[in-house]
């Protein structure tokens, strides 16, 4: 590892192994699994803006997948180039090795996951090898890496409220117990019991953050947010008759996935590694989402019959159907955070209210699909311009999908 010029790295002893500690004026590496994601996209632009050279891994796909990361990237013969992707996955630790040893990262950030709840009941046994072995993997990887050189790895570890599930105590705090009620949910359990572990055992610098959904516009398709605003877009549009969703009490803690980010970021520049939850401390019902969105574009929501035979109609016109191919096996009811921790160690709090969560992944839907928010929003509309960035970077084809 090569340090900037007139910069001395400070050391110390611990366990027989000296840890290297980088100066706080030398440019920082991080190294982002998931990079092609909703977080790992928001997470490289902000690494960016504080000066990092970042790393990413991508997953070869027949077809592009750098939507989300094609307005930061620039080519690397560039000398100004400081977003550098490799192609590589969780499931494959060679790979991952030779990243880590190429790349030199001063922190990482493991946020690849196959993520979507319901399709790891469809498929667990790849659920749990990318997100629970990735994970260890990577934390394999890095200890090796550590150990060998002396250089201290600071390490991120992106843990779910899923983790909760069937939950113990409302709200879900650190010390609440966990109680996964899915493939996906026991997997993250699994890493994350293993990052404290790594933390323990070999003293590394890692941290779980214990997420509670966030969204944004560049949230996937077919997460129910997302699905909703999208829906709601192609139903103004003409493009889309009716919504079909699955379980409408759900009740999530729904923030903001920039805001989510920074809090990733602000875990690894602590003094000491520690666990935190990210929430907003507000719970809401997947109704409560449909009912929001559709009122913002002029379609209030009536609903009318119960269970698999409800519908949500405007006027007399059906635009919500139940299809129970959408419930999951073994549901979470319930999920609200207490983020006081964050806030009181870190400084984290949650800026965009479920309001204007709501009102920003509309608007930038309407814009993809190629409308004019103002005159369907009218007065409706509060806020002007804020988060504008955001809206330039969202897939407009169809896409056929399964949840
Ligand atoms: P996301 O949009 O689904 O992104 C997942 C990322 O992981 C994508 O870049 C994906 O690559 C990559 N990936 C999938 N399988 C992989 C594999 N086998 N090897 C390497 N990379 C792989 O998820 P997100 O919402 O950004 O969430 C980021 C992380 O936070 C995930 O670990 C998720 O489980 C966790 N989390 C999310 C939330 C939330 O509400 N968003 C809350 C708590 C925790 P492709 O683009 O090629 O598919
Ligand atoms: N996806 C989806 N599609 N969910 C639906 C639908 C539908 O048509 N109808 C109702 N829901 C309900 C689900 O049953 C669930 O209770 C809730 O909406 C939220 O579902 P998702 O948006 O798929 O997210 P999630 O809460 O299961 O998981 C997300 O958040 C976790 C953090 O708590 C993902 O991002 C996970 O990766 C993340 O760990």
């Amino acid at each position: 590892m090569s340090f900037a010029i007139g910069l001395e790295p400070q050391a110390i002893l611990i366990f027989g192994v000296f840890l290297v500690f980088a100066p706080s004026s030398m440019t920082q590496r991080a190294l982002i699994t998931g990079i092609t994601g909703q977080d790992g996209s928001y997470l490289a632009e902000l690494l960016l803006k504080k000066n990092y050279e970042v790393h990413g891994i991508i997953r070869r796909a027949s077809t592009f997948n750098t939507d989300r990361i094609d307005h930061i990237y620039v080519d690397a013969h560039d000398p100004q180039a400081r977003l550098f992707l490799h192609y590589g996955d969780l499931t494959d630790g060679t790979t991952l090795r030779r990243i880590l040893e190429q790349v030199q990262p001063t922190e990482v950030y493991n946020l690849g996951a196959q993520s979507h709840v319901r399709v790891s009941f469809d498929a667990p046994e790849y659920t749990v090898d990318a997100v629970a072995m990735g994970t260890l993997r990577l934390l394999e990887a890095i200890r090796d890496y550590q150990q060998r050189t002396g250089i201290r790895v600071k390490f991120y570890q992106a843990g779910s409220s899923e983790m909760f599930g069937l939950v113990q105590e409302i709200p879900q705090k650190e010390t609440t117990p966990f109680y996964p009620r899915s493939p996906y949910a026991c997997a993250k359990v699994y890493g994350y019991w293993q990052t404290v572990n790594y933390r323990e055992a070999y003293n590394l610098f890692a941290c779980n953050g214990i997420l509670f959904n966030h969204e944004s516009p560049r949230r996937g398709e077919t997460f129910v947010t997302r699905k909703i605003t999208r829906a709601v877009s192609r139903i103004v549009a003409g493009k889309q008759d009716k919504l079909y969703l699955g379980n409408l009490d759900a009740k999530r803690d729904w923030g903001y996935a920039k805001d989510y980010v920074e809090g990733m970021w602000m875990m690894l520049q602590q003094p000491q590694p520690d666990d935190y939850v990210l929430a907003t401390g507000e719970t809401h019902t997947v109704r409560e989402f449909v009912e929001r969105a559709f009122a913002l574009v002029g379609l209030p929501i009536t609903w009318k019959g119960s269970g698999q035979a409800e519908q949500g109609l405007y006027k007399d016109q059906v635009l919500i159907e139940i299809d129970p191919r959408y419930y999951r096996p073994t549901e979470v009811d319930l999920l609200l955070g207490d983020a006081s921790k964050a806030k009181r160690v870190l400084g984290w709090e949650p800026k965009v209210s479920f309001p204007q969560l709501v009102e920003l992944m509309v608007l930038a839907d309407l814009e993809a699909i190629g409308l004019d928010p103002d005159p369907i929003l009218g007065e409706r509309r509060t806020l002007n311009g804020l988060l504008s960035e955001d809206r330039a970077f969202i897939r407009t084809q169809l896409g056929v999908h399964y949840d």
